[in-house]
């Protein structure tokens, strides 16, 4: 039964590098190093903390960790429920509201640096590939509610919601379930986004990393549904 599931990543940490934060000398020197105009590149932390500081960003504690974006789609591509077929779509949902979809199909680069130039690609063209009918990467003119809308059921994962209990797991194993989680490193899912979710369960009682949130997440699904691990 292919095409169970829809994933979301809520508030990905990926997007170009603001305007106001163009002329910062850390943006010129990223521009100049890989000669692109400092619109075209995705902002990281790790290169421009002190641009984002410096303009006082909002919500800096959110932004500026494509790596963490980078990771959760590399895991749920390679998961074994996507590479069994019970994945439909992948959503980025990113933390200023574009809305990117991956086929399922799609095989991101492994290497950060790649992913970093195909997403800025995808950024400004809107797809990937770029002149391509049938786009593996897309930017769809769609909210996340027009997205959840789509499913029976959105599942948001955040660790201050209910642990996922027996009625939960067989809430998740139904058909056409959205799954979401945050993609963002530090605070929570933005209220207006958490409202649209019909349920919302943690995966342990402790908050942990994304990737990890993700990890048991699909554990979960992989049991419930295959029964993969016996
Ligand atoms: C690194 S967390 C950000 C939350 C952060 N740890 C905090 O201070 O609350 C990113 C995402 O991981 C997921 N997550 C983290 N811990 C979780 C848990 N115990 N149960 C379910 N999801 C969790 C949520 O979707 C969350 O938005």
């Amino acid at each position: 039964m292919p095409g169970k599931y829809g994933f979301i990543i809520l508030e990905g940490s990926l997007e170009l590098i603001p305007e106001n934060l163009h002329t910062h000398p850390s943006v010129i020197s990223t521009a100049k190093r890989r000669k692109k105009s400092p619109g075209n590149i995705i902002l990281d932390k790790s290169l421009h903390y002190k641009a984002m500081k410096k303009h006082s960003l909002p919500l800096i504690e959110k932004r500026g960790r494509p790596d963490i974006v980078h990771y959760l789609l590399l895991s749920l591509l390679e998961s074994p429920l996507n590479k069994l077929g019970y994945i439909s779509s992948i959503y980025l949902h990113t933390i200023n509201d574009i809305l990117i979809r991956f086929e399922p199909t799609t095989r991101i680069p492994k290497n950060y640096n790649r992913f970093i130039g195909l997403m800025e690609q995808v950024l400004k063209n809107g797809k990937a590939p770029p002149d391509s009918s049938q786009p593996l990467i897309m930017i769809l003119n769609e909210s996340v509610e027009d997205v959840a809308g789509k499913y029976h059921r959105f599942l948001v994962f955040e660790y201050r919601c209910n642990r996922i209990d027996e009625s939960g797991r067989r809430e998740l194993s139904k058909d056409g379930v959205l799954l979401g989680i945050g993609g963002f490193p530090h605070g929570r899912i933005r209220d207006d986004v958490l409202k649209l979710a019909d349920n919302c369960y943690s995966v342990l009682n402790i908050p942990v990393d994304a990737i990890t949130a993700l990890h048991i997440l699909l554990c979960i699904a992989e049991n419930e549904v295959i029964g993969l691990y016996g």
